[in-house]
């Protein structure tokens, strides 16, 4: 039976995925910080911080421990900041990279041993729509998803030698609790604007399609044989966001993300 380790699945798109899979027949290990319970929806529920090395390692020799191999890794734990990126200090970024870049580095390094000598594994990484495109007053976490991006673009090449196969997921706005934590030196040259983007970011989030969503998304790349680079999930008019950084110059994407985002 496929093994699946999938990080941050107490709630929103880790928990409908871990909970999808394992109606399908997976053997489904997902992660929180700190569980209040050994199982959930049928899943095993171990303790993982993605930040923390020790944490990293002790979970993945769990779950070796328990079933010899790891076919599948999603890296989907992360969280978000938001704010002018004037407003964010250093430290602010510190902290987002090391959940959702360098957790992300940390699971992959201790599970590509154990795939590279089976010869096998897909490793699923959760990054956004904010991986490709600039958004106002999300900088620090848009700049997180593009080092994700970055870094799981190189790794594919490097990974298929070893019949390891890497995919990107990028939702637009999903409907989870997902919390937005402000940055840490507020500017009041950014008060109002900053309220007013905030808001239509939560409105775009409340209003996006639910969880489950993503998690047949992701169940798709799995079951592929060949799997793809990228997966999308977007609704309305976010699927054109790919095509506009394609094939649009850079003033006329600025043109529609500012109206977007009511800012001229
Ligand atoms: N919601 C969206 O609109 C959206 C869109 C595009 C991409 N994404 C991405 O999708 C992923 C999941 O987001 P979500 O919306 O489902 O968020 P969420 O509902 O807030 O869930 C985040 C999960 O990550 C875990 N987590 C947070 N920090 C962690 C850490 N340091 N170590 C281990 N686990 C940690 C949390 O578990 P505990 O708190 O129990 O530890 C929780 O299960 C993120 O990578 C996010 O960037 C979300």
């Amino acid at each position: 039976m496929n093994t699946v380790l999938i990080t941050g699945a107490s709630r929103g798109i880790g928990l409908a995925t871990a909970t999808l899979l394992t109606q399908q027949g997976y053997s489904v290990f997902g992660t929180s910080r700190q569980p209040q319970t050994s199982s959930l929806n049928g899943f095993s529920l171990l303790q993982l911080d993605v930040r923390d090395q020790d944490s990293v390692q002790q979970c993945v020799q769990t779950v070796i421990n328990q079933t010899g191999h790891i076919d599948i890794l999603i890296n989907n734990a992360g969280h978000n900041i938001s704010g002018a990126v004037e407003e964010a200090s250093a430290e602010d970024a510190r902290q987002l990279f090391e959940t959702n870049f360098f957790g992300v580095i940390r699971m992959t390094s201790a599970v590509l041993p154990y795939m590279r000598q089976a010869k096998r594994g897909h490793i699923i990484n959760i990054s956004s729509l904010a991986g490709i495109i600039g958004v106002p007053y999300l900088g620090m976490y848009v700049a997180s998803k593009h080092a994700l991006e970055g870094y799981s673009t190189s790794l594919r090449y490097e990974l298929r030698q070893f019949g390891v196969h890497i995919s990107l997921i990028q939702p637009g706005d999903i409907r989870t609790g997902i919390v937005s934590v402000p940055h840490s030196n507020p500017v009041a040259a950014y008060d109002g604007i900053r309220e007013k983007v905030t808001a239509i970011h939560d409105s775009n989030v409340n209003n996006g399609p639910p969880p489950e969503k993503v998690a047949r998304v992701i169940l798709r790349a799995i079951r592929s044989r060949n799997p793809r680079l990228h997966y999308l999930v977007t609704t309305g008019q976010e699927f054109w966001v790919p095509w506009m950084r394609r094939l649009l110059p850079d003033w006329l994407t600025e043109y529609f993300i500012r109206n977007a985002y009511d800012i001229t």
